[in-house]
């Protein structure tokens, strides 16, 4: 579809600025002490809660924040600055990994379950499952709870720009995340019984001061991908990444709360994703990426691009998380990596 025909001095006005290109990086001024350029905007714990921050204005808001702020376009400018420098950042990381990947011989949907599985990483899921303390498992379960409160919905953005034949995949797989008709099943709930059952705090967001950078750039990929429409085959790609490298952890992660006695209730989440994600990921990979890719092939390396960063961040967090662990220090806690949080 091409643009509407103007029809009066305002429409004239903005569909010509329409047509041309956008203004680009740094012709919005920035506010005071505004850095040049991020050192590793990844681990930035500064960029990365702005735009936590800044996201959540589309989803839930703040209770202290005006509503109208979400589409305050200076506050806006301000998002696009920091998310210039992040996307660079992920294409980086993703880079190497999207160039073997894309264009290779074979089904999409193959090369992308073949990269899940070549993808190499610590084994955080077969930790929990033998060996972390009961400490170290709520610290886990903390610090996935900034996704898992909203789980699914970051991937909701996608549905209206889909075609129709995988929009209708789409929406069949965030039926059964949104819980099939049964509000008790929506994962989002689920998550919050399993905090509960631990006894940690089951409030969306409670734990947000205390998650360092790399919590906050996984639930700012998701939130990136689903918000732009440009990315929508990264948002695709990450969602079968994730449903793919969801199934077999989660028989894990239930097997490590069990060990430790956190009872059936708690262990529900990881047992309804075992065989949930068993039939998602062929959904998300064949039905939706491979599909996608097969409509527009423009769209192979963004899939590509976002099943990478999927991958590539849960590396890093397992990393990380398994690192802190290693020298008897956390993630979870006011203070990441040495920087001071100021009170
Ligand atoms: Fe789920
Ligand atoms: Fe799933």
């Amino acid at each position: 579809m091409l643009l509407p025909r103007a029809r009066g001095a305002i429409s004239a006005e903005v569909f010509a600025r329409l047509l041309q290109a956008p203004p680009g990086v740094g012709t919005v001024p920035m506010p005071p002490g505004w850095p040049d350029h991020f050192e590793d905007p990844l681990e930035d714990e500064d960029l990365q809660v702005t735009l936590w921050a800044l996201y959540e204005l589309h989803y839930k808001g703040f209770e202290d924040v005006e509503d109208e702020w979400e589409w305050d376009a200076g506050m806006l400018a301000v998002r696009r600055e920091l998310e210039r420098s992040f996307e660079a950042a992920l294409r980086t990381l993703a880079e190497p990994h999207v160039r073997a990947v894309v264009g290779g011989k074979g089904d999409l949907a193959d090369r992308l379950f073949d990269l899940t599985e070549a993808f190499e990483g610590p084994e955080l899921s077969a930790y929990l499952q033998r060996t972390a303390t009961r400490e170290q498992t709520e610290e886990f379960l903390a610090l996935r709870s900034i996704y898992h409160l909203k789980e699914s919905d970051p991937q909701s953005w996608a549905i209206p720009r889909l075609q129709p034949a995988i929009k209708s995949r789409l929406v069949e797989l965030q039926f059964d995340e949104y819980g099939g008709g049964r509000p008790e099943r929506v994962h989002q709930a689920l998550y919050a019984t399993t905090l509960e059952r631990a006894g940690l705090d089951p409030a969306y967001g409670a734990y947000i001061d205390d998650v360092p950078a790399i919590v906050l750039a996984t639930n700012n990929a998701m939130s990136l991908f689903g918000l732009h429409r440009r990315l929508n085959g990264a948002a695709m790609g990450h969602l079968g990444a994730f449903e793919a490298t969801s199934s077999l952890p989660c028989v894990r992660y239930a097997a490590g709360l069990r060990r430790l006695g956190f009872g059936d209730d708690a262990a529900f989440y990881f047992d309804e994703h075992v065989e949930a994600d068993a039939v998602h990921e062929q959904l998300a990979l064949r039905g939706i990426c491979a599909a996608l890719a097969l409509d527009d092939p423009s769209q192979e390396a963004d899939i590509v691009f976002g099943a990478v960063i999927c991958l590539a961040l849960d590396v890093r967090f397992a990393e990380q998380l398994l690192g802190a662990w290693d020298s008897d220090a956390n993630l979870l806690g006011p203070e990441h990596d040495g920087v001071p949080v100021p009170a």
